[in-house]
């Protein structure tokens, strides 16, 4: 006999007669059935299709990391994304994708991204002075605004105007709840198509890579070097010595800007509202930034000693992982723990569910930062906001730079109140944070 009996099967029956709940929020559907099937279970999604969903960090590891050459990404990304935002390094596969992260990945090192900090810090000043004292403010619009100018900056100094800076990002979030519509109506695809609403977002990003290449000619023909992201890219060499193609660069840009503002906004939304329910974190990342500036004034220095916030940040992105869940296919048929896994089979991660299992985490529901002291780092497989193995997240260390310097800038000026009862999600592409309502008041 098969061991694929083995794996507990939700019927397509259940998933139906419950999917406008699931399809609102999968979480609970996600955490009833490991709780009633185990750390693996599979769901039938009609004759052929099953989803197997997984919360066993040995299995997550064992498919990102030890067995990753027989596992590819999910089509989910490879093409429903990729039609919006190209093939690049998110969305591309095997040896394109390979090559591709070879020539980026040393752009995005500790030590280039080090020269960047001060633009970060300026861009996201400048998103604070948005904030009114005294008044309920749903914080989440302005650190979107904050995280999709920071990536901008970043890559085009100050190449790109605010207006185009609106334009891009107004572009770049209409593809991607084009690209949710479609996941959550696959039944309208034909329709979509038919009356050309997929065809109006397809133009859309055409604008933007208009927009994109006039930045990138206009710096290609200057002598002058900003030492931004793009210096970077286009001075980036392949192993026979050439440079990335204009349309490949274009890609790779929309790429940054889609990976890289919802997430981070996501996850500082969570940080601050968390922050503003644990007061007591507030005033310990206050004492940290007072101790640490007295110490020295180099941003960089700074930013390394903010241990604390960093823990902060870290426990609000076990709680709230940004990327919920990891997908991905097998290419092969392989077999874990005695379970067999057909080729093709759509494996789904569930980050949140690791992250809050009791199994690896000691009162995995309480927002406790001190777990993630020096010294007393959990164990990775079973914590991994940014993937593991070769496509982990190749902005994490940019992520955590920008997140550090705008919890202490934040937190430096004013004392953060909640204006909600409890924290509410909304799981989409990423985890997104709903009516997120604070109330900032100066510090003296
Ligand atoms: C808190 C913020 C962030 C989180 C939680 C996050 C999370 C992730 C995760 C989980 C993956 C792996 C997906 C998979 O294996 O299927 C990933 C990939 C990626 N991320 Fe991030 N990310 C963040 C910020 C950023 C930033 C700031 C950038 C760039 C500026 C970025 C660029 C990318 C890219 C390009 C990839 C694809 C890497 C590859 O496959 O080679 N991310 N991210």
């Amino acid at each position: 006999m098969n061991n694929y009996e083995k794996i507990s099967t939700v019927p397509l029956t259940t998933f139906l007669k419950h999917s406008f709940r699931i399809v609102k929020n999968p979480l609970p559907f996600h955490h009833k059935n490991f709780e009633e099937r185990g750390d693996i279970f599979c769901l039938n999604l009609g004759l052929i299709t099953k989803v197997y969903f997984c919360r066993d960090a040995s299995f997550a590891e064992y498919i990102l990391q030890k067995n990753q050459k027989n596992y590819t990404k999910s089509k989910i990304q490879t093409k429903d994304l990729a039609k919006y935002i190209g093939k690049g390094l998110l969305t591309a596969e095997g040896q394109h994708w390979r090559k591709q992260r070879k020539l980026i990945q040393p752009a995005f090192h500790k030590k280039h991204l080090e020269s960047l900090l001060d633009t970060i810090q300026t861009a996201i000043r400048s998103e604070y002075q948005r904030i009114t004292a005294n008044e309920t403010v749903d914080i989440f619009p302005i650190l979107n605004d904050l995280a999709f100018q920071t990536v901008v900056k970043s890559l085009f100094s100050s190449a790109v105007g605010r207006d185009k800076i609106d334009r891009l990002q107004y572009i770049t979030e209409e593809a991607q709840k084009m690209l949710v519509k479609e996941l959550r109506q696959p039944y309208l695809r034909w329709w979509f198509n038919l009356s050309g609403t997929t065809k109006k977002y397809i133009d859309l990003t055409l604008e933007a890579r208009q927009t994109l290449k006039q930045a990138v000619k206009q710096r290609q023909e200057s002598d002058v070097k900003q030492g931004d992201l793009l210096d970077l890219l286009l001075e980036a060499q392949y192993d026979d010595g050439s440079f990335m193609e204009e349309e490949q660069l274009i890609d790779e840009i929309l790429i940054l800007f889609t990976a890289g503002h919802e997430t981070t906004s996501n996850a500082l939304t969570f940080t601050f509202q968390l922050l503003a329910l644990y007061p007591e974190w507030q005033d310990k990342i206050y004492n940290e930034i007072i101790e640490v500036n007295a110490q020295t004034t180099d941003l960089i220095a700074r930013v390394m000693a903010s241990k604390v916030c960093q823990q902060v940040i870290e426990e609000a992105m076990r709680l709230y992982p940004p990327a919920y869940f990891i997908d991905r296919v097998n290419l092969e048929d392989d077999n874990f723990n005695g379970f067999e896994f057909k080729a093709g089979s759509n494996l789904l991660l569930s980050v949140f569910e690791m992250h809050r299992n009791p199994k690896f985490w000691k009162n995995p529901e309480q927002f406790l930062p001190e777990r993630f002291a020096e010294g007393s780092r959990p164990y990775a497989p079973h914590y991994f906001p940014f993937g593991a193995g070769p496509r982990k997240c190749i902005g994490n260390n940019f992520a955590m730079f920008e997140m550090i310097i705008a919890v202490r800038e934040l937190i430096l000026n004013y004392i953060i109140k909640p204006e909600f009862n409890s924290i509410e999600i909304a799981p989409l592409i990423t985890l997104k944070p709903k009516n997120a309502y604070l109330r900032f008041e100066k510090r003296g």
